[in-house]
């Protein structure tokens, strides 16, 4: 089958790129157009070109495999199609139908004009795979909407939708129908012998620039692409289109590519790209199974967490409504709801018609029987097996037969949950992460009940909703807080050993966490900390460090109570000589002598304990491969994206170096810290992951 077809409508030659699943710009698909552009180019007949995508897409950049193995390079790369397209002397119209992306949208930006359906998307979303848009991307798109939108656009690799392209002038027109319309303004451009606009040649919007906004943007994102290449490399091309010559600019740009794609974050960040969509497939799943339609929700608990949750389902337009059994906790759940919007506005991120549209979704409720018409009802109350076992009898009782049951518990029994009612097979786990309307991941845990319809409708709620999806099966702490124990365990290990709260968490976020584990331990509340390390069963012959009881037991609750493994000015941290004061006397009373410990064995003591409860998780199905793990972590747990997920940053560490790491913590710990014998069988037959 062509993968891209060529036909005459009249004197215009229509080149379509027709390539499931999203028409991405393989090699095979730059052959085809190269082809096609040498035909309409040769042909008398043919007066002008339009380029357009089969199937509603136009294209959704480079075949993001071919980056992976270097077949991007062969020849004829984008850049090769670009300057044959430069060199056609006839008119070519982009009709941009779904997603114009990456590659894609270069290719839109070197035909002379480009036409939209009012529902497409453009942009340049290559910073996510730790690349730049090689192929003029940076050029062009400074040249045509000006470098701060540019800034904006390339370094967040955020879709544009086509009002906006509009309005940047990144295209020309919006139509009901952009293949049609492209057609007539191809036949018209070339009928009027209307002079051809190359973006590469416009220069009005960077012929005068202060460039003191590049200094300005670099010091917004400083923080924000903290560790990372691309982001850096993205506003130095910027800079380059708006100071050098084009020749100059363009080549900069082609430098940057090939440093970027040569670099280790852009093997980290196209293994997650490909992670992310593995992670929603279920293979034991009937091939014919087919979720439930979710048209209503009801989410019982007006705390933090449900209020996060019923916010998800009413910006997907699902209207849900919010059980609290006294009206009382209901109005402080629905009043945070309605100031997490207000914030939202104020930043400038919602508008008041969405905030408006969302509240309208949610409807508060105290009674458990004006819940009876939702298709799933999720459980988001105390974490206690009691309080869940109640709601559930309750919910069973009252929610509609098809209705599925869900429990937002971060840790217990799913299946212990699931027996108190009727339906066990109706009944799942979607574990959200707080705050709810903010964090990506979604960690559903199957119980041994739920039926496939049950899974495979928890797992659409990440498309529903937004989310990050990934199944887990039924553990204490299931993937993310099972492998967590293990990473926070060891840190207080080092400050018993000799480590300070800063130092554990200046390595951390030197490798590139958000927050380091005792920042993150302050932030979620050392009594929360502490109830779950107590409600924990582990093994005679081990221990948890008591520094997190006593830090408990001294009321250094964290954030909340301004002190906790630091002291606290607002959210800002402060060191605290008393914290070490505690900590230097567990040191004592346990008779270790404090030494000092280098950064190195920081950072690997607390990221091979992570990856050896990984690798029993996959061994034990827990998971369904390595890679769901490492989604985990960096949707849920502030692990560097650019870094790839422990599981991946393993790989490339070495598994041997991790089985002597853990050979020595087991030594000391117990048996839960020895190796992982899955890791054992990889050392051994030198294999990956999978
Ligand atoms: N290359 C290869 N495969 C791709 C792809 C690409 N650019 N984009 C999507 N796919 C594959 C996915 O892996 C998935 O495959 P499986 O079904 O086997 O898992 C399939 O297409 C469908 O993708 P999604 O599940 O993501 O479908 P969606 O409808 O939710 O989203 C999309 C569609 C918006 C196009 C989304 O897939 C997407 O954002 N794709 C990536 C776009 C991108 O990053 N483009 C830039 C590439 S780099 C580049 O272009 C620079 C260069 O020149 C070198």
């Amino acid at each position: 089958m062509p993968v891209v077809n060529y036909r005459l409508d009249g004197n215009v030659a229509v080149i379509e790129i027709d390539h499931p699943p999203v028409n991405a710009t393989s090699i095979e698909v730059r052959e085809g157009i190269a082809v096609a552009l040498k035909d309409a180019a040769a042909d008398p007949v043919v007066e002008a070109l339009v380029i357009a995508g089969s199937r509603g897409i136009f294209i959704a950049g480079a075949d993001i495999k071919e980056i992976s193995s270097g077949i991007s390079n062969k020849f004829p790369t984008l850049r090769d199609l670009q300057a044959q397209m430069e060199a056609v002397p006839k008119p070519i119209v982009a009709a941009i139908t779904g997603t114009a992306l990456g590659g894609g949208f270069e290719i839109a930006l070197t035909c002379h004009w480009r036409i939209a359906a009012a529902d497409a998307k453009v942009g340049l979303p290559e910073v996510k795979l730790g690349i730049l848009p090689g192929a003029g991307g940076t050029q062009r798109f400074t040249r045509l909407a000006g470098p701060e939108a540019a800034l904006e656009a390339i370094t967040s690799g955020n879709p544009i939708p086509a009002k906006r392209a509009l309005e940047l002038g990144l295209i020309d027109a919006i139509a009901d129908d952009a293949l049609a319309d492209a057609v007539v303004l191809a036949r018209t451009a070339a009928a009027d012998r209307r002079p051809l606009r190359l973006a590469s040649e416009v220069d009005d919007k960077i012929a005068a620039v202060d460039t003191a906004i590049f200094g300005a943007f670099r010091k917004k994102l400083a923080s924000k692409a903290r560790g990372q290449l691309a982001p850096w490399k993205i506003i130095d091309c910027i800079e380059a289109a708006c100071t050098r010559t084009r020749e100059e600019a363009f080549n900069f740009e082609r430098e940057a590519f090939n440093e970027c794609r040569e670099s280790p974050q852009r093997k980290a960040l196209i293994h997650l790209f490909f992670a992310e969509r593995e992670a929603k497939k279920v293979p034991d799943l009937p091939a014919d199974t087919r979720p439930l339609p979710i048209r209503s929700a009801a989410i019982v608990g007006a705390g933090t967490m449900g209020g996060g949750i019923a916010m998800n389902f009413a910006n997907a337009g699902i209207p849900v409504q919010l059980l609290e059994l006294s009206q009382e906790a209901l109005d402080r759940g629905l009043g945070l709801i309605q100031k997490n919007y207000a914030a939202s506005v104020k930043r400038g991120s919602l508008t008041e018609a969405g905030m408006e549209r969302a509240l309208s979704l949610i409807q508060g409720v105290t009674d458990y029987d004006a819940i009876n018409g939702a298709d799933i009802a999720i459980e988001a109350v105390f974490e206690d097996m009691k309080v869940k076992k109640d709601v559930f009898t309750r919910l069973d009782a009252v929610c509609a037969p098809h209705a599925i049951l869900a429990t937002n518990t971060s840790s217990l029994d799913v299946d212990a949950i699931a027996a108190v009612t009727q339906r066990p097979q109706s009944v799942i786990g979607t574990h959200f992460f707080s705050p709810a309307n903010v964090m990506k991941l979604l960690e559903n845990v199957r119980s041994k009940h739920s039926s496939p319809q049950t899974i495979a409708t928890a797992m659409s709620l990440g498309k529903l909703l937004n989310k990050v999806v990934v199944l887990a099966g039924n553990c204490d702490g299931f993937i993310g807080n099972r492998m967590l124990q293990f990473y926070s365990g060891e840190a207080e290990f080092l400050l018993e050993e000799g480590a300070t709260p800063e130092q554990i968490d200046r390595v951390m976020e030197g490798f590139g966490f958000a927050m380091g584990p005792l920042a993150v331990r302050d932030l979620a509340g050392n009594d929360v900390g502490y109830s779950i390390r107590k409600a924990r069963k582990i093994p005679a012959d081990e221990r948890f460090s008591p520094i997190l009881q006593r830090v408990f037991e001294a009321g250094r609750l964290g954030q909340k109570s301004g002190k906790g493994f630091y002291r606290y000015d607002g959210r800002t941290r402060i060191s605290d000589p008393e914290i070490m004061t505690l900590i230097e006397g567990v040191s004592r009373d346990l008779g270790i002598a404090r030494r000092e410990i280098p950064d190195e064995e920081i950072l690997v003591r607390l990221l091979c304990p992570l990856v050896n409860e990984g690798a029993k998780i996959v061994d034990e199905g827990i998971a369904i491969r390595a890679s769901d793990i490492d989604i985990v972590y960096v949707n849920g747990y502030g692990f560097p994206s650019y870094k790839g997920g422990p599981m991946f940053w393993a790989q490339d560490f070495g598994f041997d170096k991790v089985i002597a790491t853990m050979q020595k913590l087991g030594a000391t710990h117990g048996r839960r810290w020895r190796p992982a014998p899955l890791l054992e069988r990889l050392a051994a037959s030198g294999k990956g992951w999978s």
